[in-house]
């Protein structure tokens, strides 16, 4: 037995922390080796397991909720049941110091008389605080996400927002806080308005050598010391010749190989103003020269309309996917076939989607290496990098 979290079973964080790692690789191997069964995959290769198995994600999404006797809470959903919250005491996934963070949010919100978001009816102000992380340089981003107005925020609640910084000020790692505005109805930690409130309006992450940007919306993969390994997969796969990163988010993979093969041309598309944003400071930061990259703030469908009088079509050799939960839309895929590159480098953390995306492909495509990655231990997910190569 495994368990070292004192929330555990009831969490709806960590499903699978009862399993020895060893067990758990072997069961995520599997359940990707069943999936695929059916397609001719040259070479499946073995799981590749997280450097750490604890404290390693960068990101995570804490909820307000209310006990039944009204006290406030903060933490993740409980298993199964969305509209529960689990009060966290600890999060052996995300970072030491999530007892302290919570509790201060918790006391701040009761002093000031903060009501949680209630999803049922609508009214009040808490809803999320997300907290980032940089593994290498051990710094936390705070971003606390209520309901209301700028005019609210920067008028009668003002002191309250004010009182929250100086409570941090305790914690010598939070060196940034931001303030967030979500009036949507649905539940996500999505923020339309963003104001900063203190410290570093960047924190940095290193991966292989690159340092990355990190800000409250930009996406960074979630588990940075496995994706070193996942990046170094990817550039083996590179061949001479131009390359295309669709759904780059901030520039991740791009960055890698304009720095480490820099074969070709590369372009990164992502339909996120702010992570395209934060690629181009990524490149500056990492002295990366634009002779050889381009990022573009487009919708991977709308920009692959466009590609055909392109003269980077001509030497197109690599396309990466690493598209959202969701897959490719099927003008997609069905543009990607006809682009002709010779090898396609598709990053996936959902294997169902991935599965039928393949079926897309193999009529022009082999399947060349299939190899997982476990970038999320304690959880069913799972990453996988699939490579394709023009039969
Ligand atoms: C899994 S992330 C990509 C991560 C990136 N390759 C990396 O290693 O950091 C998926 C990205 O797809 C972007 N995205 C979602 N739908 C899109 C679309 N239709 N067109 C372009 N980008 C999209 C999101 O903004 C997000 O950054």
């Amino acid at each position: 037995m495994n368990i070292l979290c004192s929330h555990f079973g009831k969490c709806g964080g960590c499903q699978t922390q009862n399993l020895d790692y060893n067990i758990q690789l072997l069961e995520k191997e599997n359940f990707v080796r069943e999936i695929f069964k059916e397609f001719n995959v040259e070479d499946f290769q073995k799981i590749i397991p997280s450097p750490d198995i604890w404290y390693y994600r960068n990101k995570m999404e804490f909820v307000f909720g209310k006990e039944k006797n009204g006290e406030i809470i903060a933490g993740l959903r409980e298993k199964n049941k969305f509209y529960k919250v689990v009060d966290l005491k600890e999060c052996r996934i995300s970072v030491d110091e999530v007892s302290e963070i919570l509790e201060i949010a918790k006391k701040w919100a009761k002093e000031n008389n903060l009501q949680p978001y209630d999803f049922f009816t609508h009214k009040g102000k808490l809803r999320y605080i997300v907290v980032k992380h940089s593994k290498t340089y051990n710094e936390i981003m705070l971003n606390v996400i209520v309901t209301g107005t700028k005019y609210q925020i920067q008028n009668n609640e003002k002191e309250i927002f004010e009182d929250i910084v100086k409570r941090y000020n305790s914690l010598s790692s939070v060196s940034s806080i931001y303030l967030s505005i979500n009036n949507n109805v649905s539940d996500n930690a999505i923020p339309q308005e963003i104001f900063h409130l203190y410290g570093k309006k960047y924190i940095k992450e290193d991966i292989n050598g690159i340092e990355y940007l990190i800000s409250p919306t930009i996406f960074l993969q979630t588990n940075p010391r496995c994706c070193k390994d996942l990046y170094r997969l990817i550039l083996d796969e590179i061949i001479e010749g131009n390359t295309l990163d669709l759904y780059c988010g901030s520039g991740g993979i791009t960055l890698q190989i304009a720095k480490y093969k820099p074969v070709g041309k590369i372009i990164g598309i992502d339909a996120s103003k702010e992570n395209i944003e934060v690629a181009f400071e990524n490149l500056k930061i990492n002295s990366i020269s634009l002779d050889i990259v381009e990022f573009i703030n487009e919708n991977v469908e709308n920009f692959l309309l466009k590609l055909w009088k392109s003269k980077f079509l001509s030497n197109l050799s690599n396309v990466i996917l690493d598209p959202p939960r969701p897959g490719l839309s099927k003008k997609v895929k069905s543009i990607i076939n006809e682009i002709n590159a010779n090898k396609i480098i598709y990053v996936s953390c959902n294997p169902k989607t991935l599965y039928e995306d393949l079926k897309s492909f193999i009529k022009f495509y082999k399947i060349k290496k299939i190899i997982p990655i476990d970038m999320f231990p304690h959880t069913p997910h799972i990453e996988i990098i699939c490579v394709l190569e023009h039969r």
